[in-house]
């Protein structure tokens, strides 16, 4: 009866837990050395669509433009830090604590972000998604 008991117990905290892990844990991203990372499988993205991917220990932000063309580019906002967004309704890259403004480049275009997102070469590797730093920059 206590093994029984026992077990229901375990059954349950394991139930529970593991939801909270599993958000607190982001997704693995295969990383490729330090400068290259699988951002997304071929066809993961619909165009005019935007995901974050783990680049080492920082967000990056993959976005499939309305042509189909991938752009990535660092995600962490360059006035305090907050993570950005696609926003596929106005097709532009954006900050919701502050309201700031990135085109498909990373460029700065509004609102209080004082420089562009680093800008991440991006290829097509089989069926990956590969971004990469850019060198030199
Ligand atoms: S942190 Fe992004 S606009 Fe302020």
């Amino acid at each position: 009866m206590q093994v029984l008991l026992g077990g229901g117990l375990l059954a349950s905290a394991v139930s529970f837990l593991y939801p909270v892990w599993r958000y607190l844990v982001p997704p693995v991203a295969t990383d490729l050395g330090g400068d290259s990372v699988v951002a997304a499988k071929v066809g993961e993205l619909k165009a005019n669509s935007g995901k974050i991917f783990r680049f080492g220990s920082r967000p990056g932000l993959l976005v499939r433009t309305a042509d189909g063309e991938y752009r990535a580019m660092s995600a962490i906002c360059t006035h305090l830090n907050c993570t950005v967004q696609y926003r596929s309704d106005v097709r532009e890259v954006w900050c919701a604590c502050h309201n700031g403004f990135y085109d498909l480049n990373g460029r700065n275009i509004a609102g209080p972000p004082p420089r562009p997102l680093e800008s991440y070469a991006v290829h097509v590797n089989g069926d990956d998604v590969v971004v990469s730093r850019r060198r030199g920059t």
